[in-house]
């Protein structure tokens, strides 16, 4: 039995198999209609969430299974004080693949080590979001072709925004990656991050304050919301959250193909006049995530092929 708790527990092979299948299954979804007919999916949030959540269970919908869960940890019995993992251990009773996210960094590995069942990261405080690169990933190779030789720019909140750690992480497998990293001082990316995965292992990277001195080299912009439910006040929350609006005039400054990504949700950082803009593919990015949300199931469910999981 396997668990996904990040990007790294998939070989680069794997990982590359896990993409074909997501393309595979936007391509003919008929044919994954009824894979998981009979399975139950069960979503544990302890924290708000709208793409991971929903898409999680659309995906075990489209694969002809069922869904179950909780969506804050007030409506579970976490308010009368049960542990993530004894939590887990029942769920394990009651489906065969579950999805948890939690505020504290740690936890979904806790409540995977007593489950009977395969557990995911939906999210795991400021730690890691697997599945949020995998959707990164399937909309990078998607659209751009392959995920070798690219510069990329991650732009906002580099210190809280944990989509960023896990893509980080994830990316530094392939060939010719550079990373630009657009923060001010306060938000960049945790010393962790930048000595034990970017200089330990010779990737390219620079650190930059001002998103238009960045922009001209992108060929994927990766812009990131402010993380406030992380912050200790609200006061430098508030002095922070508007450090960054992508707009049109900034956009006249990008390469005609770069491609602007978002893990979504936005608050103020793209404006909506960006919308529009052919190279703007966060909504397409949040499709993706079915499609690779359907992939990881039938992975982790050992699902052969032709026949149900
Ligand atoms: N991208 C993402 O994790 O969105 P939600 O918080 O809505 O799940």
């Amino acid at each position: 039995m396997r668990h996904l708790m990040s990007p790294l527990d998939l070989s680069i092979e794997e990982l590359d198999n896990l993409l074909d299948l997501a393309n595979d299954i936007e391509n003919h979804p008929r044919k994954y209609a009824h894979a998981c007919d009979g399975k139950k999916l069960a979503t544990c949030f302890y924290e708000p969430s709208t793409r991971t959540r929903l898409s999680f269970e659309a995906a075990m919908l489209n694969l002809g299974g069922s869904v179950l869960g909780f969506s804050s940890a007030d409506s579970s019995s976490a308010a009368k004080g049960e542990s993530v993992s004894d939590t887990m251990r029942v769920i394990s009773c009651y489906a065969d693949i579950a999805a948890i996210r939690h505020p504290k960094e740690g936890a979904a590995l806790v409540a995977s080590q007593k489950s009977l069942i395969p557990v995911i990261n939906a999210g795991d405080g400021g730690h890691q979001h697997p599945t949020q690169t995998l959707t990164d990933l399937l909309t990078i190779r998607t659209l751009k072709g392959c995920l070798d030789n690219i510069t990329i720019g991650l732009c906002g909140d580099l210190k809280f925004g944990r989509t960023v750690h896990s893509l980080i992480n994830a990316l530094i497998r392939y060939a010719n990656v550079k990373f630009v990293l657009i923060s001010p001082d306060e938000l960049r990316v945790p010393d962790y991050i930048r000595e034990d995965v970017l200089e330990k292992n010779n990737i390219p990277y620079e650190e930059l304050e001002r998103l238009e001195q960045a922009m001209p080299m992108l060929d994927i912009l990766y812009m990131t919301r402010v993380q406030k439910e992380r912050f200790f006040n609200e006061e430098d929350y508030i002095r922070m959250k508007d450090f960054y609006i992508l707009n049109k005039e900034k956009m006249e400054l990008a390469k005609p193909d770069m491609l602007v990504l978002h893990p979504l949700p936005r608050v103020n950082e793209i404006s909506v006049d960006v919308d529009d803009d052919p190279r703007a593919a966060y909504f397409k990015q949040a499709q993706y995530g079915v499609y690779v949300r359907m992939a990881l199931i039938l992975t982790l469910l050992k699902w052969k092929g032709d026949t149900t999981c």
